[in-house]
């Protein structure tokens, strides 16, 4: 007798974006992957996950774009994180000795981050669909923390920050993940300007390894010292002083300028209509600039988007960017 399918629960998940405030990168691995000293905190702004039964064998994900947005074109089907991440949950719960037969999902993705953009959508999205399959099939406990955190470092270098979100410090590949704690205050903001252009994560890293990269270990300092603050209570005024040494703490920048002409330039004019510190989350090309609130984040995209409109600014790309007031995860 065959076992009787399991039943699906349908799922809500949000999956969150993150903002690296550090990136430095510390070598390289024989596998070509690069390790890394990073502090990333995770933000308000996210997709949205749901998950219901599919009516056929395959899974299915249906992307559609916020509000009235078009859909964004998140790369072939089959390639999607999201897919993969149930594929790799339907293993591992085989792997665990449970062989009753998973039926099919069927995803509809929300995407409200943009791709390819050095805020971790991707890999968020293919964190929330594994913890989301599990808790769809009623099997979430058939797996140990430590084995859904293997399983989400397999699927990508940012995915085991997203197991946990919150404030952390990363390294390895991505899949040493330590809390940090989160000044004290808050929370902060963040206003977000993403230009038009998507940077492949592998395509930055392979201008860094051609020699694209800052000379000098000033990044890992600065990351290592954030981290030993923050550890030690830091207030949120204290670390909004830091954000123009936080503005330069990201190897991968050069690299991200070099693959997108005028995004220095659009940088710097950023810096000077804010009056602020502008730095790159990953591999870019989002350019960021911290506040003290989301209110405070608010008032900036309008002050980004007027300058747009009047014509002050241009960022690279053949649409407008993104532009997006963020809050930072705050003290819990
Ligand atoms: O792990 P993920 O699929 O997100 O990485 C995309 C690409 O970025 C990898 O194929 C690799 O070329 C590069 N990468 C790296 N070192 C890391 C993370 C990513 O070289 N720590």
């Amino acid at each position: 007798m065959t076992a009787p399918l399991r039943r699906v629960t349908p799922v809500v998940r949000v999956a969150p974006a993150k903002l690296n405030l550090t990136l430095a990168i510390v070598g390289r691995r024989p596998d070509g992957f690069h390790l890394l000293h990073s502090v990333i905190a995770a933000l308000d702004l996210a997709d949205r996950l749901t998950l219901d039964p599919a009516f056929g064998p395959a899974d299915l994900l249906h992307v559609v774009g916020a509000g009235s947005s078009p859909a964004p074109d998140v790369g072939p089907e089959q390639e999607n994180l999201v897919l993969r991440a149930i594929a790799a949950a339907r293993m591992a719960i085989r792997a665990a000795g449970d062989d009753r037969p998973l039926p099919a999902l069927a995803v509809r993705l929300e995407k409200r981050i943009p791709v390819a953009a050095g805020l971790g959508g991707g890999s968020s999205d293919a964190v929330a669909a594994l913890n989301g399959a599990l808790e769809a099939w009623g099997v979430a406990d058939l797996l140990d923390a430590g084995t859904q955190m293997t399983v989400a470092a397999s699927l990508g270098s940012d995915c085991p920050f997203f197991v946990r979100g919150g404030w952390a410090a990363v390294e390895g590949r991505g899949e040493h993940v330590r809390p940090v704690r989160r000044p004290r205050g808050g929370p902060l903001g963040v206003v977000l300007v993403t230009p038009a252009v998507a940077v492949p994560t592998r395509a930055a890293f392979e201008r860094y390894d051609a020699g694209v990269r800052p000379e000098g270990a000033a990044a890992l300092a600065s990351s290592t010292h954030l981290v030993t603050e923050l550890q030690a209570g830091l207030s949120t005024t204290l670390f909004l002083e830091r954000a123009g040494v936080l503005a330069f703490a990201n190897d991968l920048a050069p690299a991200a300028a070099d693959l997108v002409p005028d995004l220095t330039r659009a940088r710097r004019a950023l810096s000077r209509l804010l009056d602020r510190p502008v730095g790159q989350s990953g591999s870019g090309p989002t350019l960021w600039a911290l506040s003290a609130s989301k209110a405070d984040a608010v008032g900036d995209a309008a002050i980004i988007r007027a300058a747009l409109a009047d014509g002050l600014i241009a960022f690279p790309g053949d649409r407008p960017p993104f532009v997006a007031a963020a809050a930072l995860a705050g003290v819990p």
